[in-house]
């Protein structure tokens, strides 16, 4: 990390934004005159950008923070602002999905299409009794009826909870009991590396494997794509096949009204402690700042873009811009369904030739492994439809930046390195394109409307040329409602810290260059980003001492030059275990079990089997100390361990 600082201090390259893209740029300065004037009525244009069904009278209710109420008397259908309006309007004809399957398989579906296939699901949904407030849970492949998924449960007013294909049986039970779904829609299987990988008996087990000591079951239904072909267990009664009853409802449905605070999902997140977080969002606010952000920071031209981000719809990133954002603005995007690397390291720039593809929004971590397996493989394909290139997801280090400029960018198009989390719901912190000035490796200014500040302990601005903690100063319209279930927990990780100023607390470490301007340093909290994905170094410990040879677990996240951290765990074997068993390939074993446990992403890229592990005299673990040992580094600062020889020991048994 320290290392990471030093050289974004020296990084002092600046890009102007070319005069031809400014020319034709959606964002212009004067969007932060005008929410500088008056922040409320900035959003309120915004938010009148939609259509409501009952205009609202009232911007924002902060009389209960950190409750706060975005255009409370206001009712809308979010489902009818990403439909039903572009198709009102004569759009019905353009295209919202070009949908890539990763064996090459492709389909096109129009705004028209889409409405009509919505409409259906809805139908659906009603007849088994999913009402509004109801929650259900999605568990689907990147397929156009994950986007038909979504919308059919916004549209009646229910609330989705979308669970990553690559999470376990297990990680989808605890959601599913969380949130109390009285639906599972899912697939036989969706495509990946080159083969099937099943999500329905993922959703058997997690139903059916239930013992009698656990919540009640809520499930009642399980609504079954067919993708992948493989075969099935099937429960009469409970399960559905989409092909079956889909096509057979009646595609006559009329979006009803929800006020602006209706739910509309509920997504988990990994916080500091082993329960992920489930992160509520509501319709009104989201809507507006997911819309304004696509349209301003992708420069979303909805009629001639053809937009593409890369992530998955089990992720903020997949919800606000595939799923929302680019729907809500009549978008023209691809929707891919496989890795980038299947069946060969230049798909994902195959793909950008074929479809012509404009705007591209995507990650560090791929950034970096394209970089790493080199040009030669971009450079097979025409990239020169590319026009604006977008990051997300972790610091992106001016290399990578440089790289995504030369390579991918041809020089010319501009870069938004975009910062936000499940919890913000939407871009807070990037340059506008045709606006800003860019850096490398800086996400530079808060959006028009936003107020952030970077802060030192107190909550005192730390001034340029400092660094500090992360903190928003205002709400925003898009801000997380709440933790499902869970208020207390909602206020004592975002609230408490900065409790007197009622600032929210991103868990972010941050530094302000000579100019203001803002550059990530990574999480501050024990929270891991690999791969732009969140882990908590609690859940994958508890899943470590989980299993029958662990007495003990500490894990940390040290830094990889691909997926910017990765997962090192630090493992005490029981002794009745060794006692009986060998500990050779003990260290894959126990990787493969924290995979079957939380999902794939969380399998630990190093188990070290040691004797002791660093802690104070209260007990608590010094992971500062072990990630030094992770990342190769010379140990730190010791004295504070009720042992201060155990360092020396461990260091010895890593090597
Ligand atoms: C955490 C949020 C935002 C959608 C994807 C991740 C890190 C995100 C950036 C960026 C530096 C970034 C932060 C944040 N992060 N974008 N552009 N520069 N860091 O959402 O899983 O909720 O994770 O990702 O650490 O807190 P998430």
């Amino acid at each position: 990390m320290t290392s990471q600082i030093d050289h974004l201090l020296t990084e002092n390259r600046r890009f102007a934004p070319p005069a031809a893209f400014a020319a034709d740029a959606v964002a212009t300065a004067a969007l932060y005159e005008e929410a500088a004037a008056d922040r409320e009525a900035f959003w309120a244009h915004r938010a009148r950008e939609l259509h409501w069904h009952t205009p609202f009278t009232e911007v924002l209710d902060w009389s209960t923070p950190p409750f706060a109420k975005w255009f409370a008397d206001g009712e809308l259908n979010v489902a009818y602002n990403c439909l039903d309006r572009h198709v009102e309007a004569g759009d019905g004809d353009r295209v919202a999905l070009l949908w890539e399957g990763e064996p090459g398989d492709s389909r096109r579906v129009t705004y028209a299409e889409l409405t009509d296939e919505v409409k259906r699901v809805a139908n659906v949904l009603i007849g088994l009794g999913v009402g509004h407030g109801d929650r259900v849970a999605i568990y689907l492949p990147m397929i156009p009826e994950a986007i038909a998924a979504m919308l059919a449960v916004a549209r009646i007013g229910a609330i989705h909870s979308v669970v990553f294909g690559g999470f376990s049986a297990d990680s989808l039970r605890t959601r599913i009991d969380d949130a109390g779904a009285k639906i599972v829609i899912t697939a036989d299987g969706g495509y990946r590396k080159g083969k099937v990988s099943p999500l329905k008996p993922a959703v058997d087990l997690a139903l059916d494997g239930r013992s009698g000591a656990g919540p009640q079951e809520t499930v009642e239904h399980v609504l079954v794509v067919r993708r992948g072909g493989n075969d099935v267990a099937w429960t009469e009664g409970r399960d559905l096949w989409w092909h079956d009853v889909v096509p057979e409802a009646s595609a006559e449905h009329e979006a009803q009204p929800f006020p602006a605070e209706n739910p509309l999902f509920i997504l988990y997140t990994s916080g500091t402690t082993g329960k992920p977080k489930g992160i509520l969002h509501t319709s009104g606010g989201y809507l507006t700042q997911a819309a304004f952000t696509n349209k301003v920071v992708h420069d979303i031209h909805p009629s001639t873009d053809i937009f593409w981000c890369t992530a998955d719809i089990g992720w903020i990133t997949g919800h606000s811009y595939v799923a929302y954002g680019p729907l809500a603005n009549g978008a023209t995007q691809v929707l891919y369904e496989g890795t980038p690397d299947t069946p060969h390291p230049g798909r994902w720039w195959e793909i950008v030739e074929k479809y012509g593809v404009t705007i591209l929004y995507t990650a560090p971590t791929a950034i970096r492994s394209f970089m790493k397996i080199g040009r030669k493989i971009p450079r097979k394909f025409d990239l020169s439809s590319l026009r604006l290139l977008g990051s997300v997801g972790e610091p992106i280090n001016p290399e990578a930046w440089m790289w995504y400029h030369k390579i991918i960018g041809g020089k010319t198009a501009p870069i938004v390195d975009t910062w936000w989390q499940t919890e913000t719901g939407a871009i807070m912190v990037s340059a506008l394109p045709g606006v800003t000035e860019t850096k490398p490796g800086s996400a530079q200014v808060p959006l028009p409307g936003i107020a952030i500040d970077v802060v030192d302990e107190d909550g005192t601005h730390v001034g340029n040329g400092n660094g500090g903690l992360l903190v928003v100063t205002k709400p925003w319209p898009s801000m997380l409602r709440g933790i499902w279930g869970d208020p207390e927990r909602f206020k004592e990780t975002y609230w408490d810290k900065f409790e007197k100023q009622g600032y929210y607390f991103a868990g972010d470490g941050a530094r302000l260059d000579d100019d203001g301007d803002v550059w990530f340093l990574g999480r501050v909290d024990d929270v891991m980003n690999v791969s732009g994905h969140r882990l908590s170094t609690t859940e994958i410990e508890s899943a470590l001492v989980g299993n029958e040879a662990v007495a003990e677990a500490a894990v940390v996240g040290a830094s990889d030059e691909t997926t910017g951290q990765a997962v090192v765990a630090f493992v005490i074997v029981k002794e009745s275990y060794l006692a009986e068993h060998p500990i050779d390939g003990l260290g894959n074993t126990l990787r493969l079990w924290v995979g079957e446990q939380i999902g794939p992403i969380a399998r630990p890229r190093d188990i070290y089997i040691v004797g002791e592990l660093p802690k104070t005299r209260s007990g608590k673990i010094m992971r500062r100390l072990l990630r030094d040992v992770a990342e190769g580094r010379e140990v730190g600062d010791t004295t504070t361990l009720a042992d201060t020889a155990v360092m020396s020991v461990i260091s010895a048994q890593v090597k």
